[in-house]
């Protein structure tokens, strides 16, 4: 029945479509990986979080199909009533002995890890400071806490130095919060100097390392690992849904840290266990992560690749196209996201749909997502070297015609 209760929701969407800010899904068919099927159309995917290219793995779906086989679809309720698996506490040992941690916990999602871990670390006596360009849901775990939420200039010790002058005295507890790998730039956090600055303050430090979970460290235990953290006090959040192939977050830490999440996380108390095919096919996904450390060799061969191709393809750009206030350029990276950060929104959305017309699939990303308007493009160990050159050969192309023809 029609109601002018909910009147206000047409006029929102309205607004939401005037700002171009509107956005759907896109469903896809078929398998993931580096080619894929969408619209009818089959497109280059340099769109995916699929790293590692285990989303499609033969594996894991056998993983996931002998789980649903042996324990049903669902987990049927909390894992402190009737949703808990010997499968759980076999995925949770494994993350902890991936991340040489006492222990780990999985939540349903990373979203919910994070929301859950954060608002049970601290609450209104405390402080959370969080770097600028933070994921949301470490933003608003911080929110959903209560406690006082600043921010810290990107990657910016010293103004972090500084809010921990000003504030740290008058707060109970003090958590710091940052992303290891910043999704929408590719760039990485000074952990190390991060953490040191944490101890002079007693202060928490909680990392998310939702992209680098299997992608970084010699054994693909994240940046924790291949930035020499291992072993430090920290809480490590991350997810199971990216390089893993699966769905699911996790949070490793000490045992004391993780029995007060089992008793404090109200996002893991009061939700469904994950479900067992997710569990069993995250638990393969890191099993294949330690056994196959080639799958990383090949992934970070193809960041290299696409990394020195864009930059001698950026050196031959006519001058007409690169002097000006806001000329193309590589975004600082040391990941295997890449962003082509280009002069304005409205001409990366057209180089978005450009390339789509090219057959490659890309994100096209501007605010307020992000500050400044790019092409972000991610690798998997799963792409060919000839489709990265395709994929250059049609930035060339839709650049030279797309920006060039701009009004
Ligand atoms: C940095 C970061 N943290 C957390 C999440 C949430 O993880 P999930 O997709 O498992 O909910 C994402 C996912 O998009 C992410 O990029």
């Amino acid at each position: 029945m029609p109601s002018a209760a909910y009147d206000w929701i047409a006029g929102a969407l309205e607004t939401i479509h005037r700002a171009q800010w509107y956005r759907s899904p896109q469903a896809l068919v078929g398998l993931p990986g580096p080619v894929v099927e969408r619209h009818g159309q089959r497109v280059l995917n340099f769109a995916s979080n699929d790293y590692l290219g285990l989303a499609g793995d033969p594996r894991l779906q056998a993983a996931a199909i002998a789980a649903v086989n042996d324990y049903g679809t669902g987990s049927t309720g909390s894992r402190l009533i009737t949703g808990d698996r010997n499968l759980h506490r076999q995925l949770e040992q494994a993350i902890a002995q991936l991340k040489q941690t006492d222990d780990a916990i999985v939540f349903s999602a990373g979203y919910l890890a994070n929301l859950g871990t954060i608002a049970a670390l601290v609450g209104s006596r405390d402080l959370v400071l969080s770097d600028r360009y933070n994921h949301s849901s470490l933003i608003n775990g911080a929110k959903l806490s209560g406690a006082t939420f600043l921010e810290y200039g990107h990657c910016d010790l010293t103004d972090l130095q500084t809010l921990l002058e000003q504030h740290r005295p008058h707060h109970r507890r003090c958590l710091i919060l940052t992303d290891t790998v910043f999704s929408m730039d590719g760039d990485l956090a000074p952990l190390p100097e991060l953490l040191d600055l944490a101890d002079r303050f007693a202060a928490m430090v909680l990392v998310d390392e939702a992209h680098s979970t299997g992608v970084f460290g010699a054994t693909g235990a994240g940046c924790v690992e291949s930035l020499g953290c291992t072993g430090r006090a920290i809480v490590q959040i991350g997810t199971l849904s990216k390089a893993l192939g699966s769905l699911g977050g996790y949070v490793a830490g000490s045992a004391e840290l993780i029995d007060f999440l089992r008793n404090r996380a109200a996002t893991w108390i009061y939700s469904t266990g994950l479900s067992p095919a997710d569990t069993a096919a995250a638990l393969a996904a890191i099993q294949i992560v330690r056994a196959e450390p080639d799958r990383r060799d090949r992934l970070w061969r193809n960041v290299a690749n696409l990394q020195r191709q864009l930059q001698q393809w950026l050196q031959s750009l006519p001058s007409t196209l690169q002097n000006r206030p806001a000329p193309y350029r590589l975004l600082p990276s040391a990941s295997p996201i890449l962003c082509l950060q280009g002069p304005d929104p409205a001409t990366i959305v057209r180089l978005g749909r450009s390339l789509t017309e090219h057959g490659i699939w890309a994100g096209a990303i501007r605010p307020p997502t992000v500050p400044t308007s790019r092409l972000r493009f991610t690798l998997m160990a799963s792409h060919e070297p000839a489709q990265i050159d395709r994929l250059v050969a049609a930035i060339d192309a839709v650049v030279r015609n797309v920006d060039h023809a701009a009004p």
